[in-house]
């Protein structure tokens, strides 16, 4: 695959192209997941001038890079402060995350109560893994999971979602205090 000329809208129609063709949501994150570790490996075409927010407060940051109209499909460029981490959560759809700088850790969880009581979920840590530079992981809809960047460096990571976040807000979830409410993440 040529680097030369890969950007955002060619990302955006190969991704097109593996959810057209897959039989099921395993099969989009198998194949978007080994796109994300190429493109960020190669990021030349799409990371231009490198400059994106970040929000110390919030400890990392969402910049849009492109949102499908029919909500289908969502790319950003998440900046993280040395630390930074989201908290477990879910997006009620896959999502993929590639490292383009730096590594983090991606955490899974699994969630043991039978969701019948609302603002209660009970999760527990299941898994992690290192995603270092040009390498990817991801969740599919039904998983819980955070991200952190544990070094002393800022980073930069490439999130793609199967579908935008509104109107859907994904929700997070505290494991002592078993409190499940809605994720609002600052987008910069
Ligand atoms: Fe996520």
């Amino acid at each position: 695959m040529h680097t030369i000329g890969y950007g955002i809208p060619e990302l955006v129609a190969d991704i097109r192209v593996i959810a057209a063709d897959a039989e099921d949501e395993r099969e989009i994150v198998d194949q978007v997941r080994d796109l994300a570790e190429w493109v960020s490996r190669n990021p030349e075409g799409w990371l231009h001038s490198g400059r994106y927010a970040c929000d110390r407060q919030q400890g990392f940051a969402r910049n849009l890079l492109h949102e499908e109209p029919d909500g289908s499909l969502a790319i950003y460029a998440v900046t993280w402060w040395p630390g930074g981490s989201t908290p477990p959560h879910d997006h009620s759809t896959w999502e993929v995350v590639a490292s383009v700088i730096g590594t983090r850790r991606h955490v899974n969880w699994l969630r043991s109560d039978d969701r019948s009581v609302p603002g209660y979920a009970s999760i527990e840590r299941c898994g992690d893994s290192l995603i270092r530079s040009g390498e990817a992981a991801s969740v599919l809809s039904s998983g819980i999971h955070n991200v952190l960047n544990e070094g002393d460096e800022m980073g930069l990571s490439l999130h793609i979602y199967g579908r935008t976040s509104s109107p859907l807000e994904p929700s997070r979830f505290d494991p002592e205090t078993r409190r499940q409410d809605r994720f609002v993440v600052r987008v910069a």
